[in-house]
């Protein structure tokens, strides 16, 4: 039976694994030092055993030694092995130089968690211009697709509605959750200017009178892509778009300035917030099954 690690922040997420999974729950110790440096104590046996370390990875920086601190003392302990269960996968932004000197953060951050795991599993991470995760990770790693869950909860808490993907890219996904939502999809273009800069050009929606729009992302960061496209809908005349989103990042204000042009705001509980309605535990489990066998 594998061992179930939580990384502080992360014990309620790694419970309901446990329902799901029939794992063995342990737990780590990690505090700081007065000087910020962090002290790491895993305080369950680990010798032998198949070791799943949870760890969401959203605001990163400060989860990250801890975390590889704990996988190292795993492993020197005489785990059998040491995955790592990342709901939000961070540092996925930074895949190229964009301008000269630039770090690619995402191949750094691959590197490390790479040579500290022997298998990651994550949710929806946002590949921009790579394929797949393996593209960036020489270990095992798969990608849980959350689309089944936005789709359902649009369908059993959205009368009549039309899906609305953030931009050209999400096509298939969006088309995807309008799938499990027995529901149309329309994909919006947007351009991105800076970080709080955002276009969106819609097309035309006249077919969908009458319907609810929903608003689908993969991630909330600033919010600025689901504000922008819920004033646009409230000048052409819909009601205010609910909003289904896997990652809620919601830096600063931005749930608050959200909340303020939209109607229901549902995400994931890959990032703890408000918003989390929607329980991955039971994809993650299936998932972790399938690579045990
Ligand atoms: C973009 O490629 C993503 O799919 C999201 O639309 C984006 O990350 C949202 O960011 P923000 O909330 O800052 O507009």
């Amino acid at each position: 039976m594998s061992l179930i690690l939580p990384m502080p922040g992360n014990e309620a997420f790694a419970a309901d694994l446990i329902a799901h999974l029939g794992a063995e729950l342990g737990a780590i110790e990690a505090r700081q030092f007065p000087d910020g440096e962090h002290y790491v104590r895993i305080r369950s046996d680990v010798a032998g055993r198949d070791v799943q370390i949870v760890c969401t990875l959203a605001r990163s920086d400060a989860a990250f030694l801890p975390l590889i601190f704990a996988a190292d003392a795993a492993r020197e302990l005489g785990a059998k092995s040491v995955s790592l269960i990342a709901p939000y996968l961070g540092y996925m932004r930074q895949d190229k130089r964009f301008h000269p000197g630039e770090a690619i953060s995402v191949r750094s951050f691959a590197r490390v968690l790479s040579s500290t795991f022997d298998r990651l599993i994550t949710v929806d991470p946002h590949l921009h211009r790579l394929a797949s995760l393996e593209e960036a990770y020489s270990i095992p790693a798969t990608a849980v697709h959350a689309a089944p869950l936005l789709g359902s909860w649009i369908r059993a808490s959205v009368p009549e509605p039309f899906v609305i993907g953030p931009d050209a890219e999400s096509e298939q996904w969006a088309a995807e959750v309008g799938r499990a939502a027995d529901a149309p999809h329309v994909v919006l273009t947007k351009e991105r200017f800076g970080d709080r800069d955002v276009r969106i050009t819609f097309p035309d929606l006249q077919r969908y009178r009458g319907r609810r729009p929903v608003l689908i992302d993969d991630i909330a960061s600033s919010g600025r892509t689901l504000i922008t496209a819920a004033e646009h809908l409230r000048g052409e005349g819909f009601s205010p778009p609910d909003c289904a989103i896997v990652h809620a990042i919601f830096g600063g204000d931005a749930y608050d300035a959200v909340s303020t042009v939209a109607g229901r705001i549902v995400s994931t509980d890959s990032v703890p917030h408000p918003s989390n309605r929607l329980a991955l535990a039971p994809l993650i489990a299936t998932a972790m099954r399938s690579h045990s066998t």
